[in-house]
């Protein structure tokens, strides 16, 4: 029997509050970490999800498993670094970061301006770069040769797809970029047993998504070869795949959790 499980881990999730970033969080606190940091802009926010893990740890019987919000704009360099400062406040090492935090535009090529291109690349690009840069040396003090520590970048099936019927520019670019980042950061930090995986999901429904879904979701329906859109537990059991002991030799991969959309390109735009 394989059981695979994050028992007793600290664990990072940038964008942790809503959506894929919540899910990835919930999996984490129900398959056993210790610790489970969640961050984003908004205060709120991190204080509703950080109740919301809280009770779903007490649920399912994790009760030594406590969780730690932040609320951070990681696109600002400056907060990015204080929310290292006090994350190395609160634990002296990190198993696993989540590079989730991301954010989308699309329009048009005409009206798509230069500075709504270099916003989303600033954060789905140089906040997960500053990110990982920051959450190393935690890292490294986790890493063993046995288990390493496990980044995973939440990147996008669109990463290995051209097809683009909205619009967004940088947002295809910036996936394309986090993708090869993972692949680079792979081999560089795996002698410093450190595992560097990408995630790259279809179509989930997400406040990000929700729009598009709601214009095309049937149409992504009926195009993909499963027949649906992903659902949270999809994405739950990659992640804790990669995260899990038994993957420690899985490095450099980029997982697509999409029903098999790539290979069927019309529900493939995002
Ligand atoms: N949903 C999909 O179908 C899909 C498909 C492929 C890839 N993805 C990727 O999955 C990741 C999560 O997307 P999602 O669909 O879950 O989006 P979402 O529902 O919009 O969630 C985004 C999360 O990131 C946080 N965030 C946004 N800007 C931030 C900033 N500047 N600093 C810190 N946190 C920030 C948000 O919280 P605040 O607003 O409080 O900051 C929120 O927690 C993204 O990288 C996205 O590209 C999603």
């Amino acid at each position: 029997m394989v059981n695979f499980n994050v028992n007793g881990k600290i664990a990072l999730v940038t964008g942790g509050t809503r959506g894929l970033g919540l899910h990835c969080a919930e999996a984490l606190v129900e398959n056993g970490a210790k610790t489970v940091i969640i961050t984003s802009r908004k205060a709120k926010a991190c204080e509703e999800a950080k109740v919301q893990l809280e009770e779903l740890a007490k649920k399912k019987g994790n009760n030594q498993c406590e969780i730690i919000s932040i609320p951070a704009d990681l696109a600002d360099e400056k907060q990015c670094e204080e929310l290292f400062k006090k994350i190395n406040e609160k634990i002296d090492k990190l198993d696993i970061l989540v590079a989730n935090a991301g954010a989308t535009w699309g329009a048009p090529l005409e009206d798509h301006s230069v500075s709504a291109v270099k916003k989303v690349l600033n954060l789905n690009v140089a906040a997960v770069y500053h990110s990982i840069q920051l959450s190393v040396p935690l890292l490294e003090k986790a890493a063993t040769k046995e288990d390493p520590s496990r980044i995973i970048i939440m990147s996008s099936i669109i990463s290995v797809l051209s097809n683009d019927s909205v619009g967004t520019y940088g947002y295809l670019a910036s996936k394309a970029a986090v993708s090869h980042l993972g692949r680079n950061l792979a081999v560089q930090f795996a002698p410093r047993h450190i595992n560097v995986n990408s995630i790259l999901p279809g179509f989930f429904p997400t406040k990000m998504a929700n729009g598009l879904i709601e214009v095309a979701g049937d149409m992504m329906r009926e195009t993909n070869p499963r027949g649906r859109l992903g659902e949270k537990e999809d994405l739950q059991a990659a992640l804790i795949f990669l995260c899990s002991k038994q993957a420690n030799y899985i490095n450099a991969v980029e997982l697509p959790v999409d029903g098999g959309a790539k290979n069927n390109s019309p529900a493939s735009h995002f």
